[in-house]
């Protein structure tokens, strides 16, 4: 649930919410892999113009992205990313403030599955649960804290 939202005295006032940094995740499915390596780079570029930082995993023809920024970027940028044709059903899975980025130095890192992670991943989504664009946003958030300390990213 997105904190800031949240009634009573736990909730930050309404003016400092838009400077925190926050974190969304989204799953969608995927259009065209062609179109990854192009995407990739101008996502690159408009993210490190607005201080985003985040990554993107592809599997089974689902993208799991989770962008990271001041609240306004990430408004700005998902508003970009949905009307993007390359990829369609967004379901957006989290919106939330935090304390710290999981991927403070990239602007967007490619999760490469290797046998590593594609264990990390089936840890997370047990037998049966196997594709991705339903995955739960607990779940979410614990594999891409997971990932993210995890060796097999691509360089920005
Ligand atoms: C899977 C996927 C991921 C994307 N990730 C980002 C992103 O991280 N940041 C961003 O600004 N745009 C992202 N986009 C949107 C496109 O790169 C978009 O073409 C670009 O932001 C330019 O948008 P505009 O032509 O509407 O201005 C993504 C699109 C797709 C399909």
């Amino acid at each position: 649930m997105y904190q800031a939202a949240l009634p009573g005295p736990a909730r930050p006032p309404a003016d400092t919410a838009p400077a925190m940094t926050h974190r969304l995740t989204y799953v969608s499915r995927a259009g065209d892999l062609q179109h990854l390596r192009e995407i990739l780079e101008t996502s690159r570029v408009r993210n490190a113009e607005a201080g985003i930082t985040g990554a993107l995993c592809l599997l089974d023809g689902v993208y799991m992205q989770c962008l990271e920024g001041k609240l306004p970027a990430l408004q700005e940028a998902y508003r970009r990313i949905a009307r993007d044709t390359r990829h369609g059903d967004l379901r957006l899975l989290k919106l939330e403030a935090v304390q710290r980025r999981y991927f403070e130095h990239w602007s967007l890192a490619l999760l490469t599955w290797t046998d590593e992670t594609r264990a990390m991943y089936e840890f997370f989504m047990p037998e049966g649960e196997h594709d991705l664009y339903d995955i739960d946003a607990d779940k979410a958030s614990t594999l891409l804290r997971t990932l993210s300390q995890s060796k097999n990213w691509l360089a920005a």
